[in-house]
């Protein structure tokens, strides 16, 4: 049995109470789908920044009614210290665990608008971080960035070995983890940090001019517009499905003592060019009955962009018992369907 089953078995067995910040997003709505159906409590927390109502909807109707009530859900601003330390009492009996996802995501918004970035993922960020110390939760999983990875040029991309940031957006979550470990050493409060590599899946946000790259080509696909590639089409990431990454956050959130402290990895270990991407879309669409025929329109490489990332997972798989459960093509098919349905 893996520690995910093993986990999941006892949170049934034994229910917790957990915030999810950034809840109407894209990660934590599919936090607290997977949670309610692990008949847990959820208090979340969300200021509409970039989430959407309708995606707290979608999760209403996938889960029981009985599950939905379970639900606490609190709009407010991570900006406001006060909201951050409302939200923790919430229920009266406490918070177990935090995931703390809300924040403003993109490269392109951070270069756009650095202090609005700055101010929700650092200032933000800090109002989280000394609420739930001061609410003595059971443990601080937060989103960190492979982005902190920045000009580093070693691949695959091992938690130790850090480069420069190359974005606003890689400043503030490598601040995020530089506050963690202060706070580690200063108040023994040890949080963990979860560097995701484009994490993809159903509610992730097609829309608006910092969409990101599966959502935005899908929905171009679909609508049969232009699709447009920046650069040569050979950049690389490390794809990581949404399954993927709400196992970690169970696994860091219940982690032992010693696991805390840290960052880990979130992603697959593998490593996919943006031209390979484009087919494997097209192709899984076509499953879908969607003849998406245009070839890619090729433009300029954008900004603040890292050329290549892959991850070595080992360090999860090793001190959180991680097993990632879906590659980028298993993701792909299990998402189209939820897009086509979406987009029409
Ligand atoms: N999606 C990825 O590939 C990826 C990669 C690396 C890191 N991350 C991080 O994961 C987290 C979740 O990202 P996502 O993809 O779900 O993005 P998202 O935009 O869908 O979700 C972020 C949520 O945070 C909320 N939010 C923003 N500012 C807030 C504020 N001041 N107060 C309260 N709520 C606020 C937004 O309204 C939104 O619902 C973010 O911290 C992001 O930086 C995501």
């Amino acid at each position: 049995m893996t520690r995910y089953a093993q986990i999941k078995t006892e949170l049934l067995s034994s229910p917790k109470t957990w915030l999810v910040t950034g809840v109407a997003g894209f990660i934590g709505s599919n936090l607290l789908e997977h949670l309610l159906k692990l008949n847990q409590k959820v208090v979340g927390l969300d200021n509409f920044a970039t989430g959407h109502q309708h995606n707290l909807d979608e999760v209403k109707g996938l889960v029981t009614s009985e599950q939905w009530q379970g639900f606490n859900f609190v709009e407010g601003d991570i900006r406001n210290y006060q909201d951050c330390e409302t939200v923790l009492a919430n229920n009266g009996n406490g918070v177990d665990y935090v995931l703390h996802q809300a924040a403003l995501g993109s490269v392109p918004r951070s270069i756009a608008d650095p202090l609005t970035t700055n101010a929700a993922n650092i200032s933000g960020f800090l109002n989280m971080l000394q609420a739930a110390k001061e609410a003595n939760v059971k443990s601080f999983t937060y989103a960190a960035s492979s982005s902190t990875y920045g000009d580093h040029p070693a691949l695959p991309k091992v938690e130790e070995n850090i480069g420069n940031p190359l974005s606003p957006y890689a400043v503030t979550k490598y601040v995020n983890e530089v506050y963690a470990g202060v706070y580690a050493k200063t108040y023994g409060f040890k949080a963990i940090g979860l560097r995701y590599f484009n994490v993809f899946g159903q509610r992730q946000d097609p829309n608006g001019a910092y969409a990101a790259v599966i959502p935005k080509w899908t929905a171009d696909m679909i609508k049969g517009e232009d699709v447009f590639i920046n650069g040569d089409g050979e950049t690389s990431r490390d794809f990581c499905f949404i399954e993927n990454t709400v196992q970690m956050n169970i696994l860091a959130a219940t982690a032992e003592d010693k696991a805390k402290d840290n960052v880990y990895n979130v992603a697959v270990g593998d490593r996919t060019t943006l031209n390979d991407l484009y087919k494997s879309i097209q192709s899984a669409l076509k499953e879908c009955n969607i003849n998406a025929t245009q070839d890619p329109i090729y433009r300029d490489f954008r900004a603040g962009d890292v050329r290549h990332s892959q991850a070595d997972v080992s360090k999860a798989v090793n001190n959180l018992g991680y097993v990632p459960e879906y590659k980028i093509i298993q993701g792909i098919s299990k998402v189209m369907p939820w897009y086509v349905k979406f987009i029409r």
